[in-house]
């Protein structure tokens, strides 16, 4: 694997795997890579003839009050990790080669971004939209893979990608989880043993929910408050939001039988954890008790 630090050599690159008749396959991250990222190489392992990660911790998405300094980092591990899943190259960008001086543009997507994750975290989507339309512009690659556990940031991309005519198709990779249900998320290491054990309540929430959808429960009201009921059985956990939302508009739904994708967020500590699934609105008959 080929470690780059400079966008126009990765550039070069892609120009020249593409010219030769390959797929390029973009996996974007912020490192510190478990095996949820790993899922994503591997899927563009199998998908394109050459893949290329990123590795960058995007200023332009925390708030200033959020953990861009202590943002776990450990390029070595990452590249090494990368290696292993035989990605082609690693791009490992300083801040100053994505944003040089005297950068001003901005990419937002008006209407979503302030959706979800967005209403809690004014700017953080811009920030996102902003750095993965240069990532493209730079990489240009023919799919670019992103996993599901951040269900807005995937509804934000795919309406930019969309907006903006982007040559790329998005690939969605499901939610890795450990083997209790928690979530894969690089901010799972700030937690200590009781924290790690009070998070499950955001995978148990949501699970309560697909029991109760898969029984033919359909109001997203009822729905909700079963969620955050469960929710509210964790003290120390505060709760940030549940919603029952369209995937794609992050509108709310009075009703999920078409659908609907369930987010949770919540503060476990100082640590903001986000997880989510994707309900059909089928109706399973009821399971006995
Ligand atoms: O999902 C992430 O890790 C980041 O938001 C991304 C897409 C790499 C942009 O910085």
């Amino acid at each position: 694997m080929l470690i780059l630090a400079s966008a126009a050599e990765v550039t070069v690159v892609s120009k020249e795997a593409r010219r030769a008749g390959k797929r390029v396959g973009f996996v974007p991250t912020m490192g510190a890579l478990h095996q949820g990222h790993l899922s994503l190489v591997r899927t563009a392992r199998a998908q394109a003839d050459v893949v290329i990660t990123s590795v960058f911790v995007n200023p332009l998405q925390f708030g200033p009050t959020e953990d861009f300094s202590k943002y776990p980092r450990d390029a070595e591990k990452d590249s090494a990790m990368l290696a292993a899943e035989k990605c082609d190259y690693l791009f490992l960008p300083s801040v100053e080669e994505m944003y040089p001086p005297g950068a001003t543009t901005w990419v937002n997507v008006e209407g979503l971004s302030e959706k979800l994750d967005g209403h809690s975290r004014p700017g953080h989507f811009r920030g996102v939209t902003t750095v993965v339309a240069k990532l493209f512009n730079i990489v240009q690659p023919d799919f670019a893979f992103f996993g599901q556990k951040d269900a807005a940031q995937v509804a934000i991309i795919n309406k930019m990608v969309h907006d903006l005519n982007f040559d790329v198709r998005i690939v969605v990779c499901p939610i890795m989880r450990e083997a209790d249900g928690l979530a894969m998320s690089s901010r799972n290491a700030y937690l200590n043993p009781d924290q790690r054990k009070q998070a499950l309540v955001l995978y148990r929430s949501l699970m309560r929910v697909q029991t109760l959808a898969d029984r033919g429960e359909s109001s997203s009201a009822r729905l909700k408050v079963a969620g955050a009921q469960v929710m509210a059985e964790e003290a120390a956990v505060k709760l940030d939001y549940f919603e029952i939302v369209n995937r794609d508009t992050l509108e709310p739904v009075a009703d999920i039988s078409g659908g609907a994708l369930v987010a949770v967020a919540a503060y476990v500590g100082s640590t903001r954890l986000i997880d989510n699934i994707l309900v059909t609105g089928k109706g399973n008959a009821a399971e006995p008790r």
